[in-house]
């Protein structure tokens, strides 16, 4: 009789504990082992408990989608076609990457994922050969050269860790721009415990974007995304990521010629001492027209710049056309590559056109400039001379770039994948609340039995 109270101290620790287990357990929180940052992202499904519009229209967008488990929803490609460019199987692919312009894929060999060498052309609807770079053969399998963790896995996954190689979320969630949100969460949405990027520095609001909107290494040359960087964490971007050296990604004039380098462009302009991303890019819903911009065609510009309103007067050597021509042709021509046949990508310098530039390094092709893109079949020197400008003398000298950094071509093993891609759907997310609940429960289930065991032993031995 007298053991009573270590019962009821049993029963009292075992509520108390199950307590403790039941309000901190998240059904989201990141799959073990536990990599020290990782721990403090919650993932998107976490904060959709709080933030449920915000989330919705998030889903619609490109970024949470970036990495998706393929299924025959998602994956665009023509897997029946005899194209040669196409090298592997339907079979082989187990993860899709976009899909908006081009979709490449991933195939998973004992828990490593590699990117395969065929890419699908949205547009032309066609495959292309996907070989980049230098390749060493791996057993025959050129394609175990391009393993998706170290070269690709940081700009396409939320809270990723090389060291492990292992993600909290696949593709780009909502802790990718705000930094990682346990504390947020936990003081159930202190404002002071999340960033938010419209409060930070202006130049740190861009290197929310830059972070993978760039095209560059980490300081040790091996990964082409800056490793330790996160928004609001203790490393700044420049700190942890430089830029690219390498001519290829340059026109002569400095204009980037590759994908996913708006960050590289925007800098070069004036735009980069006052017009952040997110003044005219949304964050969270798909926006006004395509690539998520606020406003509609020419409003997105004369919101500021009301001297260019009237078009007539702005370019009148061209007044007859005006109502064909909108500012992002002339001042963002489509000039860097996404696909190795076409240009798809917008300038982000801004620059106004400049023939004559084209004409001082050798051509369009060299250099080319917004009015051939269109007046194809006129020459430099004939828009030059619409504008009024100076033909140049001579071969001019490109714009200076620092030597390239050596890139890695190391395979380091890739593991552990875990979650599956896409944003869950609304109507998932809420149904994720009762699993804590039931996943606390059984633990305190468990520790109470133990500890009753433990009971039952201590009083036979007592006795
Ligand atoms: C691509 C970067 C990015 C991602 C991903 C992102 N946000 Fe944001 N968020 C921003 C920016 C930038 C702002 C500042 C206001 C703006 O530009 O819309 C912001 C602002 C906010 C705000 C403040 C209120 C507001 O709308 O201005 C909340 C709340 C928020 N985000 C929640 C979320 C949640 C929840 C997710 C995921 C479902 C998410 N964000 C994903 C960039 C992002
Ligand atoms: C438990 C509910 C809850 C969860 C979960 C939650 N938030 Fe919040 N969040 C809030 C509340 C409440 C506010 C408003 C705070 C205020 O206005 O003082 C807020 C505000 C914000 C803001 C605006 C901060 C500012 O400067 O005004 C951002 C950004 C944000 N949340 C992002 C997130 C992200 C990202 C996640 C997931 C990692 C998340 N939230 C999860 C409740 C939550
Ligand atoms: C973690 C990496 C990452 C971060 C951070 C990030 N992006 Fe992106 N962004 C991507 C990727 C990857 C895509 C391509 C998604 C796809 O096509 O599936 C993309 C696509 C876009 C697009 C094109 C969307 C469309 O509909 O065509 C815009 C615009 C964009 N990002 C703007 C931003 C802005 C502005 C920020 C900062 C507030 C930002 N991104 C932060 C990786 C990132
Ligand atoms: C430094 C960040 C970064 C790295 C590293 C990176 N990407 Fe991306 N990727 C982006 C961004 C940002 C976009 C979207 C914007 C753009 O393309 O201009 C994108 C777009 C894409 C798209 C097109 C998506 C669509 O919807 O059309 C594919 C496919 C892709 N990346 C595959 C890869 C592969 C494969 C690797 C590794 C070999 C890789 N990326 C490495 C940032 C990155
Ligand atoms: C002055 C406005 C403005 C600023 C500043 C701006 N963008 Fe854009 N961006 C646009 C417009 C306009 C488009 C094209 C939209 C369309 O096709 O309708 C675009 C397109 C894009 C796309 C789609 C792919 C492409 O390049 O064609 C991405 C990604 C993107 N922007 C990212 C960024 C990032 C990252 C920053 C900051 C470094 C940024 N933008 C700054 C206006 C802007
Ligand atoms: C938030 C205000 C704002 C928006 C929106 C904006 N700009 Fe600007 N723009 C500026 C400022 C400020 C400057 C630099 C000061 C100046 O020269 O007037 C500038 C400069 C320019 C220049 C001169 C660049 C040079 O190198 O000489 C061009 C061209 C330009 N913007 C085009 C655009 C286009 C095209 C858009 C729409 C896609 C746009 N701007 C949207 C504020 C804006
Ligand atoms: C047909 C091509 C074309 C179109 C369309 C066009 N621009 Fe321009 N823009 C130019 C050229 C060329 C210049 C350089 C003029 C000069 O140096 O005198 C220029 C210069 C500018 C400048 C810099 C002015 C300065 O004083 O330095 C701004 C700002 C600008 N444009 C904004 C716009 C806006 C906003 C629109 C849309 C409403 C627009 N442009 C449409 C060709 C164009
Ligand atoms: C988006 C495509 C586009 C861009 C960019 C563009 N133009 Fe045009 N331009 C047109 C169209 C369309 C017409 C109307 C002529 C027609 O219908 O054939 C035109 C007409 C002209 C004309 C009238 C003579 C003619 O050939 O009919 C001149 C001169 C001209 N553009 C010069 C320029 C210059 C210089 C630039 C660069 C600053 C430029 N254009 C940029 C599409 C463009």
């Amino acid at each position: 009789m007298y053991k009573k109270p270590y019962f009821i101290f049993a029963i009292v620790l075992t509520a108390f504990l199950s307590f403790i287990i039941t309000i901190t357990s998240r059904a989201e929180e990141p799959p073990e082992p536990d990599h020290g940052l990782q721990s403090k992202y919650v993932g998107s499904a976490t904060c959709a408990r709080c933030h449920a519009n915000t989330y919705a229209s998030f889903s619609q967008t490109w970024h949470p989608n970036m990495l998706r488990r393929a299924d025959d929803t998602n994956i665009l490609g023509d897997f029946n076609s005899q194209d040669p460019d196409l090298v592997f199987t339907r079979d082989q692919v187990q993860w899709v990457l976009g899909g908006q312009y081009k979709q490449r894929y991933l195939t998973e060999v004992d828990g490593e994922l590699f990117v395969l060498l065929s890419e699908w052309n949205v547009e032309t609807q066609d495959w292309t050969a996907y070989v980049t770079g230098e390749w060493i053969p791996y057993e025959g399998q050129i394609w175990r050269n391009r393993p998706y963790g170290p070269y690709c896995a940081g700009c396409h996954t939320t809270g990723y860790d090389p060291a492990s190689q292992t993600w909290v979320e696949p593709g780009v969630g909502c802790e990718a721009c705000h930094g990682p949100g346990a504390d947020h969460v936990a003081s159930t949405g202190n404002r002071t415990k999340i960033i938010n990027p419209a409060r930070l520095d202006f130049q740190e609001q861009a290197d929310v974007c830059a972070q993978c909107h760039s095209r560059g290494t980490d300081p040790s040359g091996d990964y082409p995304y800056p490793v330790g960087y996160h928004p609001g964490g203790p490393a700044k971007l420049n700190e942890t990521f430089i830029p690219s050296t390498n001519p290829d990604d340059f026109w002569p004039d400095g204009t980037v010629k590759r994908h996913h380098m708006q960050f590289q462009d925007w800098q070069q302009g004036t735009h980069k001492d006052s017009v952040s991303c997110i003044f005219c890019h949304t964050s969270h819903s798909p926006g006004e027209t395509d690539h998520q911009t606020r406003m509609v065609k020419n409003d997105r510009c004369l919101v500021c710049h009301q001297n260019q309103a009237d078009l007539a007067e702005h370019i009148p050597f061209m007044a007859s056309a005006v109502d064909k021509v909108n500012c992002t042709d002339c001042h963002m021509p489509q000039v860097s590559k996404f696909v190795p046949s076409d240009f798809q990508i917008l300038s982000h310098t801004f620059r106004p056109p400049n023939p004559a530039l084209s004409i001082a390094y050798g051509g369009q092709e060299q250099m080319p400039n917004a009015c051939n893109i269109c007046h194809a079949d006129q020459s430099p020197e004939w828009a030059a001379a619409v504008l009024g400008q100076a033909i140049p003398e001579g071969q001019a000298t490109r714009v200076p770039l620092p030597t390239p950094l050596p890139v890695s071509t190391q395979v380091v093993p890739v593991a552990n994948i875990s979650a599956e891609g896409g944003p869950p759907s609304l109507s998932q997310v809420s149904a994720s609340g009762p699993n804590i609940w039931l996943w606390g429960l059984s633990i305190a289930a468990l520790v109470g039995i133990f500890g009753y065991i433990v009971w039952r032993r201590l009083k036979v031995s007592l006795t």
